[in-house]
């Protein structure tokens, strides 16, 4: 929301006060005099109106979570068990999943109260490589590298895939990286070759590697040094 707007939907401003304030650099965010009034705020802002506090700042809250197969990637479910229902935090409600998984896939979820952040995460134009480790009921062949790279054509969303890197460690298992994260992507590329996939396990999402230590259904905050990296 643009600072002018938080101010004057407070009872002690009006739209001119609040841009009179501004302009007498009686406003501070996060610590700084702020005299533009698009200046953008967050939730996570703390306000200040000549050193009173008119918004002390929620504290952004970040986490790491192994999804288990058999869970449904959302914050409510009226059949199954969510991701969600694996979180014991203090004002739960607040938190959303950055980026599904489906619910037979495990692997690595990121759950936040940082909306901006999770956008720039899942956005497409991001193009945060996604790793998995897929494991299928047919043989993979080695044109399934060429094709993965090339991109397989998604006739719904009347697109192609963007460029895809395959590592085959074994008959039926390999390791896949992508970038976007279209419904079923990994599955639907697989299917190209009619091969279906029947074990997926996301293993990274750009710098952030699922933490061994985590068993399914653990989590665990992120560290200082892993939100930087974002
Ligand atoms: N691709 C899929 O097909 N399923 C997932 O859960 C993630 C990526």
């Amino acid at each position: 929301m643009r600072v002018d707007r938080f101010l004057s939907n407070l009872p002690q401003f009006n739209r001119a006060q609040a841009r009179l304030a501004l302009a007498e650099k009686r406003i501070k965010v996060d610590g700084r005099v702020v005299i533009d009034p698009h200046h953008d705020i967050r939730p996570f802002c703390r306000i200040e109106f000549d050193g009173h506090i008119l918004q002390a700042g929620k504290s952004a809250r970040y986490f790491m979570l192994h999804k288990p197969p058999g869970c449904v990637s959302a914050t409510q479910d009226p059949e199954h068990s969510t991701v969600m229902d694996l979180i014991t935090e203090p004002d739960k409600h607040e938190l959303h999943i950055a980026g599904r998984l489906d619910f037979n896939t495990s692997g690595l979820m990121l759950i936040t109260n940082d909306g901006h952040w999770s956008r720039r995460l899942t956005l497409p134009d991001t193009k945060m490589p996604k790793v998995y480790y897929v494991e299928t009921e047919q043989p993979i062949g080695l044109e399934y590298i060429a094709k993965f790279y090339e991109g397989v054509y998604f006739a719904y969303e009347d697109l192609t895939t963007l460029p895809a890197q395959l590592e085959l460690l074994g008959l039926y298992s390999a390791r896949l990286s992508i970038v976007e994260g279209r419904y079923h992507q990994v599955k639907r590329m697989f299917g190209f070759f009619n091969n279906k996939v029947v074990h997926l396990h996301r293993e990274s999402i750009g710098p952030l590697i699922l933490d061994s230590g985590l068993a399914p259904g653990q989590y665990r905050a992120l560290t200082a040094e892993e939100i930087a990296q974002f």
